[in-house]
């Protein structure tokens, strides 16, 4: 029986090929920021008030003015078609279903256009900055036109991070599978492999300067994705962006990050209220939810729970995550005597230790 998002994980294990699921599960070298992501949530005891009156929890918030039912996203992941014959299809339609945002990779298996017409909801889309700015505005030019609301661009891989059991399966794409985004601009297939294409294609050059640059080459509000310092959520505050990351790409890249639920609360203090803050790393319960908005975030994002759902039991499976997720949370709001988002603080938290 399917209880948690944990059993939906092993049920993805006896289904992917071991090549797929050490991609979906691995983080880089010792896997210590994948590690600290996840154990970060043990570390806050939460001080729950009673006799509150919680009959009427109401879980609803808004992204980017975007209404949603309760604040997690799905969070942009390469790949979906190593999971699902329909691949983003099935999660978009499930995570959009469910009332929530979805954000679409660069690195999709099927393109933006089709993902955001067969969508109930709103879907963002995750921009790599290619080496070849001809590249990148045509993939900000394609992702306007197919109505994507926001540009979340991912600004922690300047280089890709080796996940070294990657490195042991030779991981590439399985046959008939594409980097759909980017058909028709020459750069569609993974050849030797992911770390090299990112070096060939992405740009490890990106400066704040090609952040200016792209906010003004978009109509879109632009995301920051992968910040862990105050400093730099205000110096991207300040050029523009609508909201930032809190993110270490799920323990992906650089192995020593802190764990993001720590940082949440300084990069909160360090930019204006007006400027979103959303985390992600690690969530895997409603209650995880419920502390990272304590600390300040508005939102989170999810990225294995939904690739575990997906190769369990496609849109369906994803759904059921989606699901779990808010029941969960609503537990916990409930027992914390808190029947608005907007009731959630620091205040009720104690850190256990340093
Ligand atoms: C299999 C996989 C693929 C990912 N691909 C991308 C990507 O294409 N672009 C990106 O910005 N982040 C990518 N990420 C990072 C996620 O957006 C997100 O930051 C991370 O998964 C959150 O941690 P969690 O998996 O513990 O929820 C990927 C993560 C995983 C696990």
């Amino acid at each position: 029986m399917l209880v948690n998002v944990n059993d939906y994980q092993e049920v993805a294990a006896a289904r992917l090929s071991q090549a797929a699921y050490d991609y979906y599960r691995g983080g880089a070298r010792d896997e210590l920021a994948l590690d600290r992501n996840r154990r970060a949530f043990q570390e806050y005891a939460v001080h729950y008030k009673v006799l509150a009156g919680v009959e009427q929890v109401d879980l609803g918030t808004s992204v980017l003015g975007l209404p949603v039912s309760f604040p997690v996203m799905a969070a942009p992941t390469a790949f979906h078609g190593m999971a699902d014959p329909q691949g983003e299809l099935s999660s978009a339609r499930a995570v959009t279903a469910e009332g929530c945002v979805f954000i679409l990779s660069t690195l999709s298996n099927t393109p933006i256009e089709q993902v955001v017409e067969q969508a109930s909801g709103p879907v963002l889309f995750q921009l790599y900055v290619y080496k070849d700015r001809g590249i990148t505005r045509e993939l900000v030019q394609r992702a306007e036109r197919a109505g994507a609301r926001a540009l979340v661009v991912t600004v922690d891989a300047p280089v890709l991070a080796v996940r070294e059991k990657d490195v042991r399966n030779g991981f590439t794409l399985p046959p008939g599978l594409k980097l759909a985004n980017l058909s028709g601009v020459g750069n569609d297939d993974l050849g030797g492999g992911l770390g090299d294409y990112v070096q060939r294609h992405l740009d490890p050059s990106l400066s704040w300067r090609d952040l200016e640059w792209l906010i003004g080459q978009t109509s879109l509000p632009v995301v920051a994705k992968g910040i862990v310092r105050p400093d730099d959520a205000a110096q991207a505050a300040a050029l523009g962006v609508r909201a930032v990351v809190v993110s270490n790409h799920g323990g992906r890249q650089l192995d020593h990050s802190p764990a993001t639920l720590h940082c949440v609360a300084a990069v909160r203090q360090a930019v204006p209220e007006g400027v979103e803050i959303w985390m992600d790393g690690g969530v895997r319960r409603g209650a995880d939810v419920m502390l990272a908005c304590c600390l300040g975030a508005r939102a989170v994002l999810v990225g294995r729970p939904i690739l575990w759902g997906l190769a369990a039991a496609g849109q369906e499976g994803v759904r059921q995550v989606m699901q779990t997720l808010r029941q969960e949370m609503m537990e916990a709001m409930m027992l914390t005597g808190c029947s608005r988002l907007d009731q959630l603080s620091p205040s009720l938290l104690e850190r256990l230790k340093e």
